[in-house]
């Protein structure tokens, strides 16, 4: 493995461009390649097995684009697919984990909100996280239904994705919670509609700048780091009708942004 090779980043749609943009700032000469999963969305009710098999085909993908690294930018496919693919590949494998752990440090009320979909919340590794680092605190789940199909399909700043979220986070917010963690990779693009609903006093956990470090110490650790001399660059690949993403990325990165189709092999 050479560091001129590319980074894989993947998620089940665009919720993984919360992580890019992380990644984007603390490492300026990668060449990233990203695959939204958006053929297949939502993760999070979905079966075990179907998700580890997604996370497989497109890990698949990513070795064929010989990248250097995956970043599983998606917290559902991490708790079900993380262990999997770090016996299966010898490449470094970043995961997502919510931020139970800052949330618990940092509140004063001691009543956090865990925002996240059902399949992470219900998974073994998110359990054994609660055993480890719960201690005391009162933790209150939102399985936020709907949440990562309204940003999808409505936009993050649509009316009626203010309107679902507001509906699920009012009784969070009115139990006395003083802390969120953003446990779905889609939810940072929803920072303002929370905060327009809860206040700015609400601490919001996102764990999108502590994988990016994560990221950078891996690649640091063997001898990785891209030695190219100018800016890398940003491919797009996904697995649903391209033309609608390619209109979606443009909008929220702001500037034109080509998407290629992902070839269905299956694993
Ligand atoms: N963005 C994903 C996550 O972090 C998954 C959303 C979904 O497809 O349900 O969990």
């Amino acid at each position: 493995m050479s560091s001129d090779h590319p980074i894989g980043i993947f998620d089940s749609g665009i919720g993984g461009l919360s992580v890019l943009e992380h990644i984007r700032k603390l490492l300026p000469l990668e060449n990233l390649i990203y695959v939204s999963d958006r053929g297949h969305l939502p993760y999070g009710n979905k079966h075990y097995d179907y998700i580890l098999k997604r996370s497989q085909t497109i890990s698949e993908f990513l070795l064929g684009q010989e990248v250097k690294a995956i970043v599983i930018a998606c917290n559902t496919a991490t708790a079900v697919a993380v262990g999997h693919l770090r016996q299966t590949y010898t490449l470094p494998i970043i995961g997502m984990e919510p931020g139970v752990k800052p949330a618990i440090r940092q509140s004063r009320s001691g009543l956090i909100g865990v925002l996240a979909t059902q399949g992470t919340l219900t998974s073994r590794k998110f359990q054994a996280l609660l055993r480890q680092h719960a201690n005391g605190a009162e933790i209150i789940f939102c399985p936020c239904h709907g949440w990562v199909e309204a940003i999808e399909h409505n936009g993050h700043d649509h009316q009626e994705t203010h309107k679902l979220v507001k509906q699920q986070l009012e009784p969070i917010l009115e139990a006395g919670a003083d802390t969120l963690v953003l446990g779905c990779t889609h939810y940072p693009f929803l920072r303002a509609t929370i905060e327009n609903i809860a206040g700015t006093d609400i601490s919001i956990i996102d764990t999108g700048p502590a994988v990016a470090r994560q990221l950078y110490r891996r690649l640091a650790d063997q001898n990785l780091l891209s030695k190219e001399p100018s800016a890398g660059s940003e491919t797009f690949w996904c697995s649903a009708a391209t033309e609608q993403t390619q209109e979606l990325l443009t909008k929220l990165r702001n500037k034109p942004t080509l998407v290629k189709a992902l070839p269905e092999v299956s694993y």
